[in-house]
């Protein structure tokens, strides 16, 4: 029977999968017993989603939850992927059929409240196995997985990811939509977006994250090269620091893919936590190569650059997200982003 606290586990269940920025861009319906999830008009298409790719891979991620959950409850459904022109923003319908199957999913559902972004520095190894175990379950028909975590691929990655990272401090609207998502004051966590605990930055570092956060102050320290400075912080170094890097690509370059890629994303996430491993996700040189109009033409050379790598990393297409794994020893010490109250993502 499908309970007022049912419907509530479900949702609960869902958004607890990541988003860009913890943007959380998910609205839910139910009509009888289909759920509707849908991306928030209020919550998407910011300069960097123009084209719902980051909305679509956190709906993916989402969609994938409310699947573990009721499958690990033995709640047969049928999930329909939809996101066409008629209706851009609805994801994919839910349907319960009603019927009892047996529990299955009960690990990756276990892990759901616990999954987390780690990212703290360094990592410490883990057994070879894990990063093969991790790979196979993101090559699907759908999604590709590359391993970078070493030699020529490794090289190529950190560099695509530290052009990537530096243009986001470089471009003034990508610049403002960073630091918008960024709560400074929230000590006790936000209840969407950032604040500086989850963002893994460094007490010292802080007043000057602040004042980066000022448009003219940033162009002016870009004078100096801050933006290459934040860029090497946030991506060479954690991830020269780290045993495994992956990377995992849709296989079509489609908003289907991009859903596709969300929900393998969330599978691995999971998979890694059962593993204890601690996980960072990378997406800007990804959305900067799929999403050109983001980029002015005055760094049409570095976006040139990142393109070539990422298509030296994967010839099939430039779009894609890296993970970054590992064993962080203090992973007790990391703190999490928190959600909105749950009656906030049901439509009125
Ligand atoms: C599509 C997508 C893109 C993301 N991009 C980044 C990123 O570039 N850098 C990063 O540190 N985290 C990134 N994340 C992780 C989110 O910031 C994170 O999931 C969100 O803040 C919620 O926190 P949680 O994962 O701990 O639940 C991304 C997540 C998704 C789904």
């Amino acid at each position: 029977m499908l309970t007022q606290k049912l419907k509530s586990d479900i949702i609960s269940a869902a958004i607890l999968a990541p988003s860009a920025d913890n943007s959380q861009p998910w609205i839910f319906d139910w009509q009888d017993s289909t759920l509707l999830l849908r991306i928030d008009a209020t919550r998407s298409g910011s300069i960097s989603d123009t084209n719902y790719l980051l909305s679509d891979i956190a709906s993916g991620s989402c969609l994938e939850n409310i699947h573990i959950f009721l499958a690990s409850l033995g709640i047969e459904h049928n999930i329909e992927i939809l996101p066409n022109l008629d209706d851009p923003l609805l994801i994919a319908k839910v349907q319960l059929t009603g019927r009892s199957i047996l529990p299955a999913e009960a690990t990756l559902a276990s892990m759901i409240p616990l999954r987390q972004s780690n990212r703290r520095f360094p990592f410490t190894p883990h057994a070879k196995r894990l990063t093969q175990k991790l790979l196979e379950s993101a090559s699907t028909p759908l999604t590709e997985a590359i391993d970078c975590s070493n030699g020529m691929q490794k090289k190529v990655a950190c560099r695509a990811l530290f052009k990537a990272e530096s243009l986001r401090f470089q471009i003034k609207h990508v610049h403002e939509e960073l630091f918008k998502t960024v709560r400074f004051n929230d000590k006790e966590g936000a209840q969407e977006g950032m604040d500086l605990r989850s963002l893994n930055i460094e007490p010292f570092a802080r007043p000057i994250f602040k004042l980066a956060s000022n448009w003219p102050t940033m162009a002016w320290l870009n004078k100096l090269g801050m933006s290459y400075v934040f860029g090497y912080r946030s991506t060479v170094l954690p991830t020269k620091l780290s045993p495994t890097l992956l990377l995992i690509s849709p296989k079509e370059n489609s908003r289907q893919g991009a859903i596709s890629l969300g929900r393998i994303l969330e599978r691995c996430w999971l998979s890694a936590t059962a593993m204890g491993l601690s996980v960072q996700v990378y997406a800007a040189p990804g959305v900067f190569t799929r999403n050109h109009a983001t980029i002015p033409n005055e760094h049409a050379t570095t976006l040139q650059q990142i393109t070539e790598s990422m298509l030296t990393l994967n010839p099939a297409g430039t779009g894609g997200l890296f993970l970054r794994i590992g064993i962080d020893k203090h992973s007790s010490n990391n703190a999490r982003t928190r959600r909105r109250n749950l009656t906030d993502f049901i439509n009125k």
